[in-house]
């Protein structure tokens, strides 16, 4: 029977995978197939469970997550299976609501039998499909409770004031002098007359009383479930709090000092009032106190907020004040109970009895979805049967697997005892693992089979890949997809904490099942011990080698560290992201063991789930002693990757990941955010960014600036004179391309500005400007002694027009206005043509003339192609992104120099900080994962450090960038230290 099963599930996990990640969880589906954790489980039977991996070979695995605890016998149990098959067989009919239904019958009789041999009292049982409704039911049956107490205590208020009202002529009672007062304080109405005085009482008993929302407590970590109620009786925020405005009010209190539920207790009183007559036959107002606290939820062992057990005289302090206060306890053993921890209740040892128990998981043998909320039947409302109703719940299927189950439990007295001797073991075990691992494993917590293991954080790790997935809350499910697909061991992580792996195996889990977990988390632990990011992620890459592990190198010391705390005057964050997947051995040094493709491979599946993370931090000393701390935040995306989406018109995926990062940055104070990379292209030059509690840059002023600095260098060391060069600039009526021809306006005689067809206006705009600038350094010279002989080192274009006869005497006649610039252009383009020192064009081809070149278009494709260059030497700087020049010009070119602008160089720390931070092994400073060498850092990174040496606390470059600031900058960068350092001539962002 059961091999004929697993043939015909076996065939479509391809179309599953589609269907799922479309029709039923699109993210969950996305993120379950970006870590392999989709496999399609075609098998199970006691503790393993079987899937056909992508060859098609049956793969078995143990299963230690045990259906969130709901396998406490395992998978299929045959007992189990043959009553589900009986009863299908036998024809038992499911959907008869409103009858008698048998074997709900026999299963509340035998959940009462249980729960009376253990606590005395007599349970009524209110059946359910799921644990959150289970808990929802709880919810509505103690508000109802609370209700009806508080009605029943007014109707004996009612009947005392029918009393008074019988009295002979109640309406010449007089109203005692401070009662008068108390009402008119809480009503602010004068209340002199009995009638009165009866009005406001009940109108205060109905308002302020009857109709005050109930309080509901429960525990911080608490977990309850989904369903609006239930979730807010969840502490966690994520669930929780889109939803609070639909659900009940709820109080949570310490999980470990009752104190703190008394408190609460205490606080959140209601009064309810009264009418008697004094001695002297006044009326008088009576107030009483009410808790109004309906019911305190507790999870004895606490399941999804971290496998937390409950100290037993915690739980007895918890009982003590809810009697006090005539508060419900609701014991919530849906995850706890049902045998896991060696008991049938979690709270059975503790001897502190409830006054509801939720059961569920387990309580369906594996098999069936149901759930049950015993109400001991003192405290039980006998409406509750009638106002709460489901169409599924109570059915005889679940309810006989459940009643079967409960037998089971009682006649196997080897599931109790595994629960018990075989929970030990493994909690040993794992123990033992945390004293050989102390750094590695934070915890080991539960009881029974109910356990966990929390791993250190590894948001700090030296290893930047484990931190990046840490920091994004995905290294549990990573921890999870490792000891899947290379151990065989099926376990996952809390959802309310991506450190904790939770084990929760059923009852039969054998011995060999047992030996290979304690050798995977060994493994496991290894590997993080030695920062061995490759050996945790190879399996996402379909790398995984099940059952062949070799030694593990260690990374430690490999990796890079962060230097010591130290004061600073300022932090400034930086967002980068990968130039290319080729670096990613710079970022994290194990994944030298991965190829290229398989690089490209691990981000494109993750880079959607991996947010930007804190790498680790520098600090840079400024020549005038002052230090900034630099916080770098990555993004695990590519240059291309990032290009893909924009060319796609699909940003906000991009805009998304760089948010959280500008989120990360403010919460780690950093005064000043750098735009690494495309990130501010993506976000329109920091236009974009709404966050106004930082200063934002792109980091274009110094990138200009060094870009031109660069351009000079290259062109000196090209052995190219200036004084007689031509500049062409490609992209030229860009910010970028123009703030290029402003500066170089100053150092050559002669620019060809190439834009794209249609931008001729533009391109004969910034002509026009670079004229009048031109003429402007002219007058200014001439007006000067000896101006004229200086201005060749001034502003070069401007000498050039001073040289020209005919634009000299033109020049004279003209005075200076807003037209100046374009008269001059066109004037001096019909007088000189071609020979004109500023020309247009659309043709890239044009650059034919010059011996010095900008790429600054932002078009896709080449336009720079070997053929249009004259003989050199010619210097290009392709500051584009992609990038403007063609690869031949590298192959065919020699005497043609490319480079993409200039790396800054930063100042060096001083000798105190060099001899400490060499002492302790940290690195000069080197930026992780980018191809530059040590002390530089690109300019626009530059920038942002010199705004936080310099304390410039606004907004800088954003948006377009004007000369002024690029000045500015390449003063600040003088002043701090920074210089033009190596030549960008390899691929960058
Ligand atoms: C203690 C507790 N209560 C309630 C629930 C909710 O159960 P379900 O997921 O069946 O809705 C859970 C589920 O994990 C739980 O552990």
């Amino acid at each position: 029977m059961l091999a004929e099963n697993r043939l015909a599930f076996a065939t479509t996990t391809d179309d599953n995978r589609l269907n799922y990640q479309r029709f039923v969880r699109p993210l969950t589906g996305r993120l379950l197939e970006a870590l392999r954790l989709d496999v399609e489980y075609v098998f199970g039977e006691g503790d393993t469970l079987e899937y056909f991996d992508e060859h098609g070979e049956r793969v078995q695995v143990y299963d230690f997550l045990g259906g969130y605890g709901a396998l406490l016998f395992g998978h299929n149990h045959p007992q189990l299976v043959d009553t589900a098959i009986d009863l299908l067989r036998a024809g038992r009919p499911f959907a008869v609501q409103a009858s008698l239904r048998g074997y709900s019958a026999q299963l509340g009789r035998k959940l009462n039998d249980m729960l009376q041999a253990r606590l005395g009292r007599e349970y009524v049982t209110t059946l359910a499909n799921s644990g959150t409704e289970a808990a929802e039911a709880a919810l509505k049956h103690a508000q109802l409770a609370h209700r009806n107490r508080k009605q029943a205590l007014l109707d004996r208020q009612e009947a005392r004031l029918l009393k008074l009202r019988n009295q002979q002529h109640p309406e010449r009672l007089p109203l005692a002098p401070e009662s008068a007062r108390l009402l008119r304080s809480l009503l602010g109405e004068k209340i002199e007359t009995f009638a009165q005085a009866v009005t406001a009482v009940r109108r205060l008993n109905r308002e302020r009383f009857l109709e005050t929302g109930a309080l509901f407590c429960c525990l911080n970590k608490s977990y309850h479930g989904k369903t609006a109620g239930a979730v807010n009786l969840t502490e966690n925020e994520l669930y929780r709090s889109p939803f609070v405005s639909i659900g009940p009010s709820v109080l949570f209190v310490d999980r470990r000092d009752p104190a703190d539920f008394e408190q609460q207790a205490r606080a959140n009183r209601l009064r309810y009032f009264s009418l008697a007559l004094d001695e002297q036959r006044r009326v008088t107002v009576q107030s009483h106190d009410f808790c109004n606290i309906a019911a305190l939820f507790v999870e004895p062992i606490q399941g999804e907020g971290g496998v937390h057990v409950l100290d037993g005289d915690y739980l007895a302090a918890l009982r003590r004040i809810c009697d006090e206060h005539g508060i419900h306890l609701v014991f919530d053993e849906i995850q706890s109970g049902m045998g896991r921890t060696g008991h049938f209740l979690a709270s059975e040892p503790s001897g502190v009895r409830a006054d509801c128990y939720l059961l569920s998981k387990s309580l369906g043998g594996g098999l069936a979805k149901i759930a049950s909320v015993s109400i001991a039947r003192d405290c039980f409302e006998e409406d509750f049967s009638l106002i709460h109703t489901s169409t599924f719940a109570e059915d005889d299927f679940s309810s006989a697997i459940a009643l079967r189950g409960l037998e089971l439990l009682e006649s196997d007295r080897s599931i109790l005892r595994n629960c018990r001797e075989v929970g030990a073991e493994i909690k040993a075990a794992l123990l033992d693992l945390q004293r050989r691992y102390p750094e590695v494993i934070a915890e080991v917590r539960g009881e029974g089979l109910m356990l966990a293991i929390e791993f250190a954080d590894q948001g700090e790790a030296e290893s930047h890949g484990l931190r990046a997935l840490a920091c994004s809350e995905l290294i549990g499910f990573v921890y999870a997809g490792y000891l899947l697909h290379e151990h065989r061991i099926r376990v996952a992580p809390l959802l309310s904490n991506n450190n904790v792996l939770r084990l929760e195996p059923a009852a039969c889990v054998g011995r060999q099942a047992r030996q290979q977990l304690y050798a995977a988390l060994d493994r496991l632990c290894l590997a993080l011990r030695q920062q061995h990011f490759h050996e945790l992620v190879k399996f996402i890459v379909g790398q995984a080698t099940p059952g062949r592990h070799g030694p593990l190198a260690d990374y430690r010391g490999r990796c890079f560290s962060t230097p010591p705390e130290e004061v600073v005057d300022r932090t400034v964050g930086f967002l980068m992201h990968f130039v290319d997947a080729s670096n990613m051995h710079l970022f994290d040094p194990s994944c030298e063991q991965f190829s290229l493709a398989e690089l490209e491979d691990l981000l494109e599946r993750c880079y959607l789930f991996l947010k930007p993370f804190r790498m680790h931090a520098h600090v840079l000393y400024s020549k005038t002693g002052k230090k900034v701390r630099l916080q770098p935040f990555g993004l695990a995306i590519t240059s291309e990757m990032i290009q893909r989406h924009m060319q796609a018109r699909d940003l906000e995926p991009v805009q998304t990941l760089i948010e959280t990062g500008i989120d990360k940055a403010v919460a780690a104070g950093c005064e000043v955010l750098g735009f690494g990379g495309f990130t501010s292209i993506v976000m329109q030059n920091c236009k974009a960014v709404r966050e106004e509690t930082l200063a934002v840059t792109t980091g274009n002023s110094l990138t200009v600036g060094m870009g031109y600095e660069a351009l000079l260098q290259a062109a000196a060391e090209a052995g190219i004179d200036l004084d007689s060069a031509c500049f062409a600039a490609i992209g030229a009526n860009g910010n970028i391309g123009s703030l290029y021809c402003e500066l170089m306006a100053e150092k050559v005689p002669s620019l060809v500005l190439i834009g794209r067809p249609g931008r001729e206006r533009a391109l004969q705009a910034l002509a026009a400007r670079l004229y009048a600038q031109a003429f402007r350094r002219l007058r200014a010279a001439l007006a000067r002694k000896g101006g004229l002989v200086r201005l060749a080192e001034e502003h070069t274009l401007a000498a050039r027009l001073a040289e020209l006869p005919a634009a000299r005497r033109w020049l004279e006649d003209e005075t200076d206005d807003a037209t100046i610039g374009t008269r001059l252009y066109h004037g001096l383009l019909d007088a000189l043509g071609d020979e004109a020192p500023v020309r247009i064009s659309t043709d890239p081809a044009d650059i034919r003339h010059a011996d010095l070149i900008l790429g600054a278009s932002n078009q896709t494709g080449s336009l720079i192609l070997a053929e249009y260059l004259r003989p050199g030497p010619v210097v290009i700087c392709d500051v584009a992104l992609p990038a403007d020049t063609h690869p031949s010009v590298a192959n065919q070119r020699p005497d043609v120099r490319v480079i993409k602008g200039g790396l800054v160089r930063v100042p060096p720390a001083p000798d105190y900080v060099a001899a400490r931070n060499a002492h302790l092994g940290v690195r000069d400073f080197l930026l992780e994962g980018l191809p530059i060498p040590p002390e530089h850092v690109f300019a626009c990174m530059g920038e942002t450090l010199l705004m936080g040496l310099t304390g410039i606390t606004s907004h800088y470059s954003r948006g377009d960038v004007r000369q002024e600031q690029v000045r500015e900058m390449l003063e600040l960068a003088r002043l701090h230290g920074f210089t033009l350092g190596d030549l960008k001539t390899g691929r960058s962002f």
